[in-house]
């Protein structure tokens, strides 16, 4: 039996993954092939790169990828590697570009990802050789789609359509307002994690520390409040009662709010007068870098009559983020612990966390225990 297929368990006998899946390199590169290479997942913000020529590196797990917005206003993504010997192309965001030139020997793309340009490449003065043709040396694609302002990646090229991967929780969130959510004008909530990043994801699923962390946002939205969500791609809390509203205009007077972590990498939350996404980065086994944005509706995203609600939301939210930073990076210490055998589950209150170790265990390989 493996160490994983204790996880596969009803919850009740279910141990967590083991301690090895926070703390090994060989883990973390196995997650990069198992868990974030074979389907979508959120690799940026596309208001990052809002202009034609805007160029934007983002590493996954340190696999160099490149995100361009082309001249038609397209986003492209490709690997950020040059096609000659392999440099890491593009190091830093750039504006308004209208190619990218490889700094080694000069070799030039389009932000189409066709190479333009190979000088001396047959000898001085000589920019074209026998046998070597461009057309088959543009930059390697990487499949990508945008919903709301959050691009996805797909590195396999094989997984199902954008649309249809997201359907179960578009179906679930139809009631929403997900068609009138804009990007907020309100500045990215960061924080640099010393921990993995499934604590971040499994950390999110669940409303159980509410009273101990989060005592103020307990006040607006209490624990018996709050319900457990659990489906194939996702897992994470509603709450019935989010009693925050009213300062940014709603869309109706629901006081309906949802929290689900779209595997692998996305928290979010769903408000009838507002939307936040976080995008998580694993930097390495215990280093993590968490990106959240906001969205409010249709002018109020924008309006500046909204601008001191839109800031004081965002106060809120970092205040809450940041509330669970010391408890996450404690479990990271508690993995590295030789008596750290996986840990248990509430069969009441873990549910949606013990999904989220049940769908990354069964990527990992465990087989169903006997
Ligand atoms: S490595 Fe890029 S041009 Fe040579
Ligand atoms: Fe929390």
């Amino acid at each position: 039996m493996n160490d994983l297929a204790s996880v596969l368990r009803p919850i009740e006998t279910a141990s967590g993954l083991p301690g090895r899946c926070y703390t090994e390199v060989s883990a973390f590169e196995e997650e990069r092939r198992e868990l974030f290479g074979r389907d979508w997942f959120c690799l940026a913000f596309a208001s990052d790169l809002a202009e034609p020529g805007d160029l934007l590196p983002v590493d996954v797990m340190g696999t160099a990828l490149l995100l361009v917005r082309t001249r038609e206003g397209e986003i492209r993504c490709f690997h950020n590697v040059c096609r000659h010997r392999g440099v890491r192309l593009v190091e830093n965001p750039q504006r308004g570009r209208k190619s990218m030139r490889c700094p080694y020997h000069s070799w030039t793309y389009d932000l189409d990802g066709r190479l333009r340009a190979t000088p001396h490449i047959g000898g001085v003065d000589r920019h074209r050789a026998p046998g070597f043709c461009k057309s088959k040396r543009g930059l390697f694609p990487v499949r990508t789609g945008v919903w709301l302002d959050m691009v996805f990646a797909d590195l396999s090229g094989e997984a199902p359509a954008l649309e249809d991967w997201l359907a179960p929780l578009l179906k679930r969130w139809r009631d929403f307002p997900l068609a009138r959510y804009r990007p907020a004008e309100t500045e990215p909530i960061r924080f640099r994690l010393e921990a993995n990043w499934k604590l971040a994801v499994e950390n999110y699923c669940e409303a159980y520390h509410l009273p101990w962390v989060h005592p103020g946002l307990n006040r607006i939205s209490s624990l018996s409040d709050h319900y457990p969500i659990v489906d194939a791609a996702f897992s994470g809390q509603g709450s019935t009662r989010y009693t925050a509203r009213g300062e940014l205009p709603c869309a109706d007077d629901s006081e309906l709010a949802e929290y689900v972590a779209l595997y692998p990498n996305l928290l979010l939350g769903a408000h009838t007068d507002h939307f936040f996404a976080m995008r998580l980065d694993p930097l390495a086994p215990d280093g993590t870098v968490e990106d959240a944005r906001l969205w409010c509706l249709d002018d109020a995203a924008a309006a500046p009559a909204y601008a001191e609600a839109r800031q004081r939301l965002r106060a809120r939210w970092e205040e809450v983020f940041r509330e669970d930073v010391d408890v996450v990076e404690r479990m990271q210490r508690g993995r590295r612990s030789p008596a750290f055998d996986g840990g248990c589950f509430s069969p009441v209150m873990d549910t949606p966390s013990h999904a989220f170790h049940r769908w990354a265990a069964l990527r990992l390989g465990a087989r169903q225990p006997a």
